[in-house]
């Protein structure tokens, strides 16, 4: 029997961060305002830190033909691929700001941000570090997103 497990941290509140992360967390948290999420009313923010100290923000922005839509995620990592193709990323932060329910615990990114993400660190020849949480309450640190994405499907699959 194999078993696939992964060490993770949860904090109760933003306290415990370096004051990197919290301030990372903190832009991501403030950029969930701009999105665009007509449909769902669900705003996410992303901001993604650069080894150069640059930090580049994203958001979900969404479109009436519903698939068609981006992701705050693959929005952020795609400006920053964009605007800085060489630089190495450390971190993404996530939040979201939701119009019904609660706006207190760290939500996880879809399936196909964490494919996108996977890629990321792939071409970054590193992993990043993913800083998830609400508006408010739980923290959640993860070292990679390849602990979301167990046996993923990578470039070397395709030979
Ligand atoms: N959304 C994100 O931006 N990131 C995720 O990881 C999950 C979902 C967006 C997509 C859509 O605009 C809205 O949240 C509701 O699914």
């Amino acid at each position: 029997m194999a078993i696939f497990k992964f060490d993770y941290i949860e904090l109760d509140n933003d306290k415990g961060l370096t004051s990197s992360d919290y301030h990372l967390l903190s832009e991501a948290r403030r950029i969930t305002e701009g999105a665009y999420a007509p449909y769902s009313n669900f705003k996410v923010g992303a901001a993604v830190l650069l080894k150069n100290g640059e930090i580049v923000l994203g958001v979900n922005i969404e479109n009436a033909s519903y698939p068609v839509g981006i992701c705050a995620e693959r929005s952020a990592l795609s400006s920053a691929i964009s605007q800085f193709p060489e630089e190495e990323i450390e971190a993404i932060a996530i939040s979201y700001l939701a119009s019904k329910g609660e706006n207190d615990k760290p939500a996880f990114p879809c399936g196909m941000c964490r494919q996108f993400i996977s890629e990321c660190e792939d071409k970054n020849q590193k992993p990043i570090r993913l800083i998830l949480a609400a508006q408010n309450g739980k923290v959640i640190l993860l070292e990679t997103s390849k602990n979301l994405l167990p046996f993923s499907f990578t470039g070397a699959d395709l030979g």
